[in-house]
């Protein structure tokens, strides 16, 4: 059986300065940390620079990073095109209240791959995206319900995290909502409808309550609340029809897929079209950022600025200090720039494969049951004995080999926090990879020893 004692002993006889930091913090950031994301036990590091795949901590540990930016650093860190695009637009200016040029650049350029964003709204957050998608079909379709899957983080507004990490109420087929953390408003509970991912049993319940819904939000790859979990392509379209039919508007949250499934996203990788997405991460080049977009009959129908009190029962406000500022929309452009001239999308691809084949051949080398899911170069790894296709079946793996798991990568130099899903980026070159596995299979030796 494995524990985890050794890894963390061995983590904490590295990481001393780290843990000093982690308890200064605690007296002025509770939790010693300013995100849930980026704790884990028994105290995170605390970073000095990241440059490439790698991170240095302020213990002088250098480690293979595969959280890259939570999916946003496809690049890697510090990728000299962005740098450089950041620094000559800090000369020039950073005041994000002025419309500027480059908010339309980037809308083209996000619209030119991700072909069913044809207006896009620039915020500065995935939550915001998410948030203001919902107003966004509540007006445009006067229906009041919003309907996403168990296991789907759209982020940490209430509808956006409920039945994301924390789930189980009603049964496999018919889950139900229950509140993802203290403070949620009990009545969001109500007006939220929650599926089953990747289950037939979930066009049912959207027949049963279609005349309520104003949409449906999927995680197309259900990232950081299930583990690098791709929708099946044939469920989905089904998914995409029934809403079409319906008159239920589609929304597909592509912030981590948006950009890293390839330039067109998870809609072009998977052949379905949505009414609207969300998009963050990579878009911002590593910089705030969140969007929200999709057909232009329904953008400009309710996103259009407006203070005429008429106009409020048809039109939503949408706005923010950061929104579409200008570091955000001159990093996302070079980002893109970089992405466009490259075959990257395939290494990364053909990386992650082999490292999801090695991740499942060592489990298999030392009798540990491994699920390396995931898709291109977002990966997960679960100790279970079944397929993860689900927020149940997830819930159903071990989680404290999973914890083992990753104290072990972090304790050996491979940055993979628990309940994380890792994510290649273009800066993890093939001896990367070789690395990685060499660890894992170090730990998983280690773990069937015990
Ligand atoms: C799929 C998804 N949606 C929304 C969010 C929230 O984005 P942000 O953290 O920028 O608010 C995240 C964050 O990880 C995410 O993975």
């Amino acid at each position: 059986m494995a524990t985890a004692e050794g890894f963390v002993r061995a983590y904490r006889e590295r990481t001393p300065r780290s843990q000093q930091l982690w308890e200064a913090a605690r007296r002025v950031l509770p939790g010693g940390v300013s995100g849930n994301a980026k704790f884990f036990k028994p105290h995170p590091i605390y970073v000095e620079s990241a440059s490439g795949s790698r991170v240095v901590d302020v213990d002088g540990n250098v480690y293979i990073d595969l959280l890259a930016g939570a999916g946003s650093a496809i690049l890697g860190h510090g990728p000299p095109a962005v740098t450089r695009a950041v620094a000559a637009q800090l000369g020039q200016a950073i005041s994000p209240i002025f419309a500027t040029e480059l908010e339309i650049r980037l809308a083209r350029t996000v619209g030119i791959h991700m072909r069913y964003m044809e207006m896009v709204r620039f915020v500065s957050s995935g939550s915001e995206a998410t948030f203001l998608l919902a107003r966004v079909a509540r007006a445009f379709t006067g229906r009041e319900r919003i309907a996403k899957f168990e296991g789907n983080y759209h982020g940490q507004h209430d509808f956006g995290l409920t039945g994301a990490f924390v789930a189980g109420a009603g049964s496999d087929h018919r889950p139900e909502p229950i509140a993802g953390c203290a403070g949620t408003e009990r009545s969001s509970l109500e007006r939220l409808l929650l599926l089953p991912y990747n289950d037939p049993a979930a066009l049912d319940i959207i027949r049963e309550h279609a005349d309520e819904l104003a949409a449906v939000f999927i995680e197309p790859v259900a990232g950081f609340g299930i583990g690098a979990i791709p929708a099946d392509r044939d469920w989905l379209a089904a998914l995409r029809e029934l809403t079409a039919e319906k008159g239920i508007l589609l929304v597909f949250d592509e912030i981590v897929t948006g950009f890293r499934l390839g330039l067109g996203g998870a809609s072009a990788a998977f052949g379905v079209q949505p009414d609207l997405g969300a998009i963050g991460k990579i878009v911002g080049g590593g910089f705030p950022i969140g969007g929200f977009g999709g057909r232009r009959d329904i953008m400009e129908k309710v996103v259009t600025p407006t203070k005429e009190p008429s106009d409020v029962k048809e039109k939503i406000f949408a706005s923010g200090t950061f929104s579409g500022n200008p570091i955000g929309m001159a990093a996302g452009l070079a980002m893109i720039a970089e992405l466009e001239r490259g075959d990257f999308y395939d290494t990364l691809a053909r990386r992650g494969e082999r490292l999801r084949a090695g991740l499942r051949e060592a489990g298999l080398r030392e009798g540990i049951e491994v699920q390396a899911t995931g898709i291109g170069s977002i990966f997960h790894v679960h100790f279970a004995s079944e397929p993860i296709r689900d927020k149940r079946s997830a819930m159903r793996a071990d989680p404290v080999r999973q914890y083992a798991f990753s104290i072990g990568m972090i304790s050996k130099g491979v940055l993979l926090p628990p309940a994380h899903p890792g994510f290649l980026s273009t800066a993890h070159g093939d001896a990367d990879v070789d690395e990685i596995l060499r660890v894992a299979a170090d730990v998983l030796a280690e773990m069937a020893a015990r």
